[in-house]
């Protein structure tokens, strides 16, 4: 009864847009990256496997970036072989944890190896892609930038760049319709409707990916390390006792999981800040719903029902939520569930400036919204009855 027309490269374009997000001037950068790698692959002949594996690893390749302050230094030209391999590392952990992307970790490893005689071509090739992406300007003309784009490449053969992957590039520079791609944006159509980079993913790989970026919102944050994880277990709790169908179950569970897939938009002083958030401070912190749901909606057609449980977790009953200011009538019960367990998550959980709330006091907040309109009342009953399981791991 579900069916979701997901294609793995399309979904990992759009979910890395999210970390892009933070600074515009890093806008699709992974997207980019992929880019320009696939068309070193093709003047290097690569074949349809390899084409896949160099995409996946360049759409990933900074998966690891921690802060805004990280990514501003890596795009410096010529980051510390130390610092760099920091974001490198981190994305080689995630990718390794996550069965689907594990064989693409060592080239993440690698993207900032110098040149060596050992080095491999995908990383090599990433590893160009990156500066190349870095060095080329959003607001100078792109066929302006070929000539000290193509020098600085040169310059560097064999020091930082695999000689055959700069042969390859120098190949693909004077040809003013690979600029233009990237400048009119038209590269995120090609790498979505390449035949050859199909791969139409199945419910258990949407479900690992939504994990794997589960982690990596929870781990931007100390003090909310699990909350995604703990929303999703609740979400799981409840819906059993709710007697919702299994197939049903699954996409709840990736809902649950990407709930606040938007936060990686949102920059880290905002999600690190220790205390209550000013209005300016809420007020960035409020988009990330709003690109939950664009996020999520990126992954294919099929989605949207998910994408509406996930995104819709700040809206409440009376309308006063965010960021869409939907009504009672618009709150499927999906969402209603997904937004009580986002707030017992919260409650039940230690923060800096406060413990976690005790059993009495989760009630007492579950049954003030509910008296207030803003929570579904028998969601908030059932939730309430299954309390001493939910806050048994907590
Ligand atoms: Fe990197
Ligand atoms: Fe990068
Ligand atoms: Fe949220």
């Amino acid at each position: 009864m579900f069916e979701i027309q997901a294609d793995l490269v399309g979904t990992i374009a759009g979910l890395s847009t999210a970390s892009d997000m933070n600074d515009l001037r890093f806008l699709h950068h992974a997207e980019r990256v992929a880019y320009i790698s696939l068309r070193i692959g093709e003047v290097l002949d690569f074949h349809t496997d390899q084409k896949k594996e160099l995409v996946l690893s360049a759409l990933l390749h900074d998966i690891g970036v921690a802060t805004t302050g990280e990514r501003l230094k890596l795009a410096d030209l010529a980051p510390e072989q130390e610092f760099a391999s920091l974001h490198c590392k981190r994305g080689y952990e995630l990718l390794k944890a996550t069965p689907i992307f594990a064989p693409l970790a060592q080239n993440v490893l690698e993207h900032h190896n110098y040149y060596n005689d050992g080095l491999r071509l995908i990383p090599a090739i990433i590893h160009l892609a990156d500066r190349v992406e870095h060095l080329l300007k959003k607001d100078i003309y792109c066929l302006w930038q070929i000539e000290p784009i193509t020098n600085y490449v040169q310059k560097e053969k064999g020091r930082l760049f695999h000689p055959q992957v700069v042969q390859a590039f120098l190949e693909l520079a004077p040809i003013p319709s690979f600029w233009l791609d990237l400048e009119n944006e038209t590269y995120r159509s090609i790498l979505r409707s390449k035949d050859e980079l199909a791969h139409t993913l199945t419910l258990d790989q949407l479900e690992e990916i939504a994990w794997m970026y589960a982690i990596l919102v929870d781990s931007r944050c100390p003090f909310t390390a699990v909350h995604s994880s703990g929303v999703t277990r609740i979400v799981e709790l409840l819906s059993r006792n709710l007697g919702i169908n299994s197939s049903k179950n699954r996409l709840l569970k990736v809902a649950a999981l990407l709930h606040d897939i938007g936060k990686l938009a949102v920059p880290e002083a905002i999600i690190q800040h220790p205390g209550k958030l000013n209005d300016r401070q809420m007020a960035l912190m409020k988009q990330h719903t709003y690109h939950t749901y664009y996020l999520i909606g990126s992954i294919g057609q099929g989605i949207e029902p998910v994408q509406r449980w996930a995104a819709y977790h700040h809206e409440r009953l009376d309308g006063s939520g965010y960021p869409f200011a939907l009504k009672a009538h618009e709150l499927e019960l999906e969402a209603r569930l997904i937004a009580i367990a986002d707030v017992t998550q919260a409650i039940t959980e230690d923060r800096p400036y406060r413990k976690g709330l005790p059993k009495p006091a989760v009630e007492k907040i579950l049954f003030s919204e509910t008296k207030e309109g803003r929570l579904d009342p028998d969601l908030v009953s059932i939730t309430i009855d299954s309390l001493n399981e939910i806050m048994y791991f907590q």
